[in-house]
């Protein structure tokens, strides 16, 4: 039958489509073009020269960042605390088009190149199930056949060598990479370790923030239901307004000045702990800006309310669930709640911090005369004595009960 394989144009998925191709299977190579730096025209000739039946090469960077980053913004989406999920994220944007080619090629099979121990065979494989129930998926790192013929790099090298699949010229760094429009990671290698401390020469997409500019870039940044609409430059009055282009150049902005690095131990969906490395840089400052004017904006209580679904949220995307009923309906709850998440952040990029400088909206919640110091506005502040009193009922009986129990 025919199988579409989500290739990369690395080594590891040159010599899984060799492989299909000796086990029977008419391979046809699918590339996503999700805003990595890639020559994809070189990696288009390499599938057909390794004997791909066709090629297709998808940009889906646009959608990528207008249906998975924005809803991400508007949760501001977090995974224990410090994972902007820019892989978790990209899954199923991938996958979506993967099975949407293999309907198109009338393809029974799909493969990837994930291993059996993370995270992304889940997420492309329930991606896969959720669209297309029928699909059936190869995946070879799976397969005693293919991970006995490979129990290491050696093994994979001396098959590409003897099947005439190109070989990286330049030395390998020694960990792993996966990169897209929003973020990049590096895992596996000398930083399994998690003590060893990542080499400077690591990073692609940041600058040390050690060495980066020593003046600021300010940027004022507009939202609408909860999503950049619109950047602009303090310094030099540049504008961006496509989805795209505008992050494109927060990118730019935050990598010139070292933002959105960070070193972590997280926990993956199959139960271990991995050490991994990633710079999100216009993710991170769409965070800091979006935290801001979301405070401004929101309710208290929606707020709250709010932040827990979004925690739920950031867990379901991690785990691999973007194509859930519980994650649709989190995706519908969230949208709602950024109806009126619309204004402009100021804000300073600068040595690797984000820093708000202020902000305004038209549906701020703000009320300067109720909060002054000088102003009374409407607000009786002898009632807040009453206020104070019946709050405090409950801690007086509390600790007066407190005091009992350890006198005695
Ligand atoms: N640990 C991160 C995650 O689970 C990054 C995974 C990187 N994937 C890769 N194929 N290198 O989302
Ligand atoms: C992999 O195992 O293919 C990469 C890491 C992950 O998916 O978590």
């Amino acid at each position: 039958g025919t199988v579409v394989l989500a290739y990369s144009g690395g080594l590891d998925t040159s010599c899984i489509l060799v492989w299909l191709k000796e086990q029977g299977y008419d391979v046809v190579a699918y590339l996503a073009n999700i805003g990595q730096k890639e020559d994809f025209e070189a990696a288009r000739k390499k599938a057909l020269a390794l004997g791909a039946k066709k090629v297709y090469i998808e940009d889906i960077s646009k959608e990528f960042v207008e249906e998975f980053i924005w809803p991400a913004v508007q949760a501001n989406a977090l995974y224990e605390d410090r994972y902007l999920l820019g892989t978790a994220l990209a899954r199923p944007c991938i996958a979506r088009k993967l099975v949407e080619i293999a309907q198109r090629e009338g393809a029974q099979y799909v493969a990837h190149g994930a291993t059996g121990k993370g995270n992304d065979q889940v997420r492309f494989e329930l991606t896969c199930y959720a669209l297309c129930p029928k699909i059936k998926v190869v995946a070879p790192w799976r397969l005693p056949e293919f991970y006995q013929r490979f129990p290491g790099r050696r093994e994979l090298m001396d098959y590409a060598k003897k099947h005439g699949i190109p070989v990286p010229v330049t030395p390998q760094t020694p960990w792993s990479m996966d990169e897209n429009l929003m973020h990049i990671s590096y895992e596996a290698g000398i930083l399994e370790n998690p003590k060893n401390q990542a080499p400077p020469g690591l990073y692609t997409k940041t600058r040390d923030p050690a060495t980066s500019p020593d003046t600021p870039d300010v940027l004022e940044i507009e939202f609408e239901r909860g999503v950049p609409v619109k950047v602009t430059n303090a310094g030099d009055g540049a504008t961006r307004r496509s989805a795209l282009e505008l992050f494109v150049y927060l990118n730019d902005i935050a990598g010139k000045h070292g933002v959105g690095r960070v070193d972590i131990v997280e926990n993956r969906f199959v139960g271990m702990k991995s050490r991994g490395i990633y710079e999100t840089p216009a993710g991170t400052i769409l965070y800091h800006a979006h935290l801001d004017i979301e405070a401004f904006t929101m309710d208290r209580e929606v707020r709250k309310i709010k932040q827990g679904l979004a925690l739920k949220f950031s867990e379901l995307v991690y785990n691999g669930f973007w194509h859930s009923p519980e994650c649709e309906f989190l995706r519908e709850c969230i949208g709602r709640s950024q109806e009126g998440v619309v204004g402009t952040v100021r804000l300073s990029v600068f040595k690797g911090q984000v820093y708000v400088l202020g902000r305004e909206s038209p549906r701020s919640l703000y009320n300067e005369e109720l909060v002054s110091m000088n102003v009374q506005g409407d607000y009786e502040p002898a009632d807040a004595t009453g206020f104070i009193n019946i709050n405090s009922l409950r801690l007086k009986e509390y600790h007066r009960l407190q005091s009992k129990v350890t006198v005695k």
